[in-house]
Parts: structure tokens; sequence; C-alpha cells
């Protein structure tokens, strides 16, 4: 059966929840749709350094890439301040964007909400002009 965008939106705000996010408090959560119709969920993970810290799309990302996935048609992002309903739309930051061109073509969605409405857009429109190697 195929997903549609509100369930994936939903999986991703389900995913939000289990974000440990103690620095920033603030908690994203994000499903990743492969052709077949699997999800991958992922949701923040910080250290206190910093640098280390994951977003929610890419561990999302290296849980499927892990398991053999690539094949990748759109992710849904939600986040906000933790505890709280989003109101905000989350969009992906730019080292999430170059992961994402990575595995995926540019007709690749991404759907974000501000809790009320959702918004889709695909890589070519976040990401321009992007780097890759043809490998
Ligand atoms: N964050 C994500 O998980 N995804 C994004 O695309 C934007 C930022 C996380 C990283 C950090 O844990 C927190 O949001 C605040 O920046």
């Amino acid at each position: 059966m195929k997903i549609t965008d509100k369930e994936l939106v939903k999986l991703a705000d389900d995913a939000r929840g289990r974000s440990y996010c103690p620095y920033s408090n603030y908690s994203v959560g994000a499903a990743l749709l492969t052709k077949d119709g699997k999800v991958y969920t992922g949701a923040n993970i910080e250290v206190s350094s910093h640098t280390p810290t994951m977003c929610a799309e890419r561990v999302a990302f290296a849980r499927a890439v892990h398991e053999g996935r690539r094949d990748f048609v759109a992710i849904a992002v939600v986040g906000g301040p933790r505890g709280q309903d989003v109101d905000f739309l989350c969009p992906p930051c730019g080292v999430c964007r170059q992961v994402m061109s990575e595995f995926c073509k540019g007709d690749f969605k991404i759907i974000l909400t501000d809790g009320k409405e959702h918004r889709v857009l695909t890589l070519d429109e976040i990401l321009p002009y992007r780097f890759g190697l043809d490998v």
C-alpha cells in the first residue's frame, strides 16, 4: 500500500519523540521512504562537544544505507522546541542536503510541516548547482 505524505510526516513526528537533544532542546524527527514503501526513521542525536552531533535526516540515511538501501523517493522532516508541537518548518541543514544528494536524484521529495500544512520541495529546489562526482 502506498504511504501518503501525511503518514510519512506522522512517522517523522513519532521519531522526533526519540531525539536526544539536551544541548539545543530542539528535537527533530525524519522518516525516509524507499521506492518499495519501506520507511527508515531517525532523530537528532547530540554530543556535548557539538561537532559529532547527528541530524535526524542523517541518522535515517545511515540506518537505511547500512541496510543496503539506496532507492529513496522522499523524506519527511519535523522539528521544533522539545516537548512542543511544531509550528514552523524545519528545512534540512546544508550538510544533510549534501548527504541527500549523495543518494538521491533531483526529484527526491522533502516534505516539511508547520503543524498545519505540508510543504513539499524537491532536492533540485533546495540544493541547486550541487557538487557531485559521477561515480
Ligand atoms: N537538526 C536536525 O536534526 N536536522 C536539521 O536539518 C537541522 C538541525 C538538529 C541538529 C541539532 O541537534 C538541533 O537540530 C539544533 O540545531
